[in-house]
């Protein structure tokens, strides 16, 4: 460490790809972000060292798992820009706040100072991102709460990698095996510890044991002793001194029911590492293994410099010329932040310097900018020309292109050589954002974002689907200051012969800088708004740009909290399109704002799988849950609307986490642009539960004696009002190519179920599940086959061969539809202490099988009989706490990639 030169630096620094890929057996692009909420004084540079240390150690860590694989090579730490540290700190290239792996920030209000990943795909999925708050990198007493930070980190990071989960559990610490014992929830079994009391500080007296279940009683804790020789497994001890590795196979406790259980199809960490992550089937390094130490940059992001490259050349001119304009019109007036430097070149046979650097320091510098926007269109389309003047644009203010943005918009293909181009943008360590207006611009803007760290939108050229606007309105690069972000809370259109009607809703989080915006296609419409408390706007109180044909009204103050409405009246004598869109920011600086982002599992799809829709919906990272979020999702050859759900069943890994997903099967060649619609509907609310994070320790056994930690800290629970609201967000655009020839994919299965759950009850088994769809969580499924066996490793793997229960008089309902169904135990010789493990699969009328779903058990727990009285069945762990006789389950989840 310490050795760059700066000669050196540079070499490294150009060779660098963007995202996290493994170089041998060592992670580059790692990014680490600290939020600019967190200050510099008087703990900054502490905390940066604390950061150094945690990866250094981490890497070490890592690499003693999973057969010395892994280790973290290249990591760069981005300062936020608001720390003017003695330091020189290199310029920020790709490197965003928003793409950050890990995130330094202040607590999350569900979380409080525990580190946790956000993870919301399938098991083998990588995660979003890893939170760490400056407390747990500074407060050494969090180190006997959580373990040590390398640690932890380690735990976290096979989260965020490999989409492993929890092998501890909140809500089952203990259950009862198949030997009839009650053990911890754990992996490895060969943890060893002690129950203890909660309330019993001294842990002097055993744990209640519940008369139904067998399972100690809920103020029961598991404290693991410290001198266990057990080495596995991080995912649920890191804090254990003798705990180094994941579990494999062998070691795997693939009854405890936990989250890895659950979402894994009882697999082993190991196994799922290997064989289902991004790092499947890399090989074991031969000895001599690697230098594990990283290499950890620190940039820091300049003044944000843009430049727009807009296509002028002969297929623009008409209705598209004026769709860019006014959609770059409202980049200029209210996206683009005060303090960027923005430029503006065009081209079509040739390129040429519209407007040059310009700091945005006022309305008058926005509209210089504005009225520098092109507005006739001919000739050619020498794409690279432009791009390379652009180059020379951004470099007017620090001869440096390193970190800057151009935004190139361009509806047809480049009459030159893109291929030079890609390559020169390549290495300039600018980002370009592509914009592909209508059908035929050329192929390689997807190619050209994904290579430089930009964003890719494909946008119709009619006004009515307002998709230039909101491509425009979604160049936003937010710093992780959301008081500073544009917002979108209403994108609309039609195209009318009379009326436009709609709502939007103003809620406590927004409201300052709020805009409304009206773009037309031929003459002016009536318009008449409504606020919330009566007041009517009309259109003598916008502003009229009449070239653009955008009617623009900036609401002065915080816009009046409530439903908006909007009235349009086209007075033409034809049918004409028109739009609306309105923009807000927080209004309050101590409050943050909800944010929509959306986003797909992938960025293209040769139609083998279906592809999922993602919308997270929150508050700081809190979940905003039970809102109604609708996508549309455009190509030029339809536009399908999905209801995004939050139910943790289908394409949804997790219930209520304020994550919405919905499988997209209906794919047809083509490229698609994404937006999603968010909206309360009357129901929606913050949740502050949590759905994973480090193990917190309670305590520990020492030498045989109990050692208690100090509680949990404190999380702040209280439940806050969301209130009416709306929003609207743009995610990245993405491209089917289905096999040629081909209409549609091919026939999907009915999805995997994931909730299948068993209860016990007398001589009955009842299973209850969620209906899984034709194709999966579409439509209707044909039949059910259900499989059970006494040994769980069996049903996992030959599920075929095990026996099935007669499903002849069930027959599948609609998707969604929660399924139930009752058979007598009879056929199962079910005696005190035994279990019995079912799985089910859905297949659909063209024959084609879901996966396996989770595996359901039922525990038969007989109570001791006290002499002199007669036996009776009852119950052991219901998960909904149910009184019936004997029972339950654990659902989990099998991922086969
Ligand atoms: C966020 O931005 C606002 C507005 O520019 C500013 O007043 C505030 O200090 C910033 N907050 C942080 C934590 O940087
Ligand atoms: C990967 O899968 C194969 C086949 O299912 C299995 O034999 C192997 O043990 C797995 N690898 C690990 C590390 O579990
Ligand atoms: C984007 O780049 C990544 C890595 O560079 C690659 O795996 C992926 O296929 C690319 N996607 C597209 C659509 O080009
Ligand atoms: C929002 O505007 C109000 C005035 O209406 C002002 O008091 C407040 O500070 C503003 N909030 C932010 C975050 O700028
Ligand atoms: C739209 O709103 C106007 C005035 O608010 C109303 O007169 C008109 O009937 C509405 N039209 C439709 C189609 O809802
Ligand atoms: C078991 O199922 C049968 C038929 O479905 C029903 O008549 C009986 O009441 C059930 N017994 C219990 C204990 O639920
Ligand atoms: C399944 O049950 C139905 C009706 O209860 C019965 O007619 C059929 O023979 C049974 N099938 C098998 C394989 O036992
Ligand atoms: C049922 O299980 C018990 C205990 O495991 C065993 O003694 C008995 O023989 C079994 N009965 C049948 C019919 O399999
Ligand atoms: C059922 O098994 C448990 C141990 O798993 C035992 O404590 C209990 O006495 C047994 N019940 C009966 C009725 O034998």
């Amino acid at each position: 460490m310490g050795l760059q030169t700066s000669g050196l630096f540079f070499v490294i620094f150009l060779s660098r790809t963007f995202g996290i890929q493994l170089d041998g057996h060592g992670y580059t692009g790692v990014l680490i972000a600290i939020n600019p909420a967190v200050p510099e004084e008087p703990n900054g540079q502490v905390l940066l060292l604390r950061i150094e240390d945690m990866i250094k150690d981490a890497s070490l860590s890592l690499s003693k798992t999973a057969g010395n694989r892994f280790h973290f090579k290249e990591v760069t730490i981005l300062i936020p820009s608001n720390w003017k540290t003695q330091k020189e700190y290199k310029k920020a290239r790709t490197e965003r706040y928003d793409k950050a792996h890990v995130i330094i920030d202040e607590p999350n209000r569900a979380y409080g100072d525990e580190p946790y990943t956000l993870q919301y795909g399938q098991c083998g999925d990588e995660g979003q991102y890893i939170h760490l708050t400056p407390n747990f990198l500074l407060d050494d007493k969090l180190v006997t709460v959580y373990g040590e930070r390398n640690k932890v980190f380690v735990h976290e990071w096979a989260h965020l990698r490999w989409g492993l989960y929890d092998e501890y559990s909140d809500e089952q610490p203990f259950y009862l095996s198949g030997q009839g014992e009650v053990e911890a929830t754990r992996c490895s079994i060969k943890i060893t510890g002690q129950q203890c009391g909660r309330s019993e500080a001294e842990c002097k007296n055993p744990c209640d044991t519940d008369k139904k279940t067998g399972l100690p009683t809920g103020d029961c804790i598991f404290l693991p002793d410290t001198h266990t020789s057990a080495q596995e497994s991080i995912m649920a001890y890191p804090s254990l001194y003798s705990v180094v590795d994941f579990c494999t196979t062998e070691t795997h406790n693939a009854e405890a029911p936990n989250r890895q259980n659950q979402m894994c199809g009882n697999r082993a960490a190991l196994d799922v590492i290997l064989n289902s992550s991004v790092d499947a089937g890399v090989p074991e390094p031969s000895p001599p293994f690697p230098t594990v130490y990283p290499t950890i940059w620190k940039v820091q992001r300049r003044t944000r410099v843009v430049c727009l490259v807009l296509d002028v050349s002969g297929s623009m001119q008409g209705p598209r010329i004026l769709l860019l304009q006014q959609a770059a019109t409202l980049f200029l007036r209210e996206i683009i932040e005060d303090t960027a430097i923005v430029g503006i070149v065009k081209f079509h046979s040739i390129a040429s310097i519209q407007k040059s650097l310009t700091l945005i320091d006022s309305e008058q510098t926005r509209e210089t900018l504005v009225k520098a926007l092109p507005t006739t269109a001919s000739g050619g389309t020498q794409i690279c020309q432009g791009i390379n003047k652009a180059l020379e644009v951004v470099m007017e203010d620090d001869q440096n292109t390193e970190g800057d943005e151009l935004v190139l918009l361009t509806d047809g293909e480049a009459n030159d050589n893109m291929q030079l181009c890609l390559e020169t943008v390549k290495s300039s360590g600018a980002t370009v954002h592509t914009i592909a207006l209508g059908p035929n611009a050329d192929q390689i803007l997807q190619v050209m974002a994904n290579k430089t760290g930009g964003i890719f939108y494909q946008s119709t050229d009619s006004i009515d689907s307002n998709a230039l606007v909101d491509a425009f309105a979604s160049l936003t690069t937010s710093d992780g200051n959301l008081t500073q972000q544009a917002i979108q809370l209403e994108s609309s259109g039609k195209t009318t012969l009379d009326w436009f009607n709609g709502t939007f809703s103003v809620d406590l989080t927004v409201g300052n800088g709020t805009v409304i915006t009206i773009i037309y296609e031929a003459s002016p419409p009536r318009i008449s708004i409504r606020s919330p408390s009566g007041d009517m706007l009309s259109v003598s109180d916008f502003s009229h740009d009449r070239p653009t044909k955008t009617l623009s009204l900036k609401i002065a103050g915080t816009a009046e909290v409530g439903e908006w409405h909007y009235s349009l009246l086209n007075e033409g004598s034809t049918a004409q399109a028109m739009a609306i869109t309105v923009t807000s920011r927080a209004a309050r600086a101590d409050v943050p704002p909800i944010i929509v982002k959306a986003h797909m599992n992938q960025k293209s799809s040769d139609g083998n799988k279906a592809m999922v829709v993602f919308a997270s919906v929150t508050q700081k990272g809190v979940p905003v849950i039970m809102a109604d979020v609708t996508a549309t999702l455009v190509s030029d050859k339809e536009a399908i609307q999905l209801q995004l759900e939050d139910k943790g069943t289908g394409a949804d890994a997790v219930r209520h986490d304020g994550i919405y997903s919905k499988y997209f099967t209906q794919m047809k060649t083509g490229r698609y642009s994404l937006k999603v619609r968010v909206q309360n509907k009357g129901k929606a609310r913050i949740s502050t539960h949590r759905y994973s994070g480090a193990p917190y320790i309670p305590g520990y056994v020492v030498n045989g004696l109990v050692v208690l930690n100090p509680p949990k800290p404190p999380v702040n629970h209280e439940p806050v009002e969301v209130g009416s609201f709306s929003r609207t967000a743009t995610g990245e655009s993405f491209v089917v190519e289905l096999p040629p020839g081909s209409t549609g994919p091919p026939p999907f299965p009915p999805c995997k179920i994931t909730d299948l759950k068993a209860k016990l009850e007398g001589d009955n088994v009842t299973l209850t599940w969620t209906a899984p769809g034709d194709s999966y969580d579409q439509g209707t499924a044909s039949v059910y086959h259900i499989h059970w066996s006494e040994d769980l490793g069996l049903l996992r793997r030959d599920f075929n061969e095990t026996p099935a229960v007669n499903t002849s008089t069930l027959s599948p309902q609609e998707a969604g539809s929660i399924e139930e169904y009752s058979f007598s135990s009879y056929y199962f010789n079910i005696t005190n202490g035994t279990s019995v493990f079912f799985a089910i699969a859905a297949e659909n009328a063209k024959f084609v099988p879901s996966e396996m779903s989770n595996i359901a058990r039922v525990v038969k727990y007989e109570p001791p009989v006290p002499q002199q009285q007669k036996s009776t069945n009852v119950i052991a762990i219901a998960v909904s706490g149910t009184v019936a006789a004997i029972v339950v389950i654990i659902a989990v989840i099998i991922y086969i990639k």
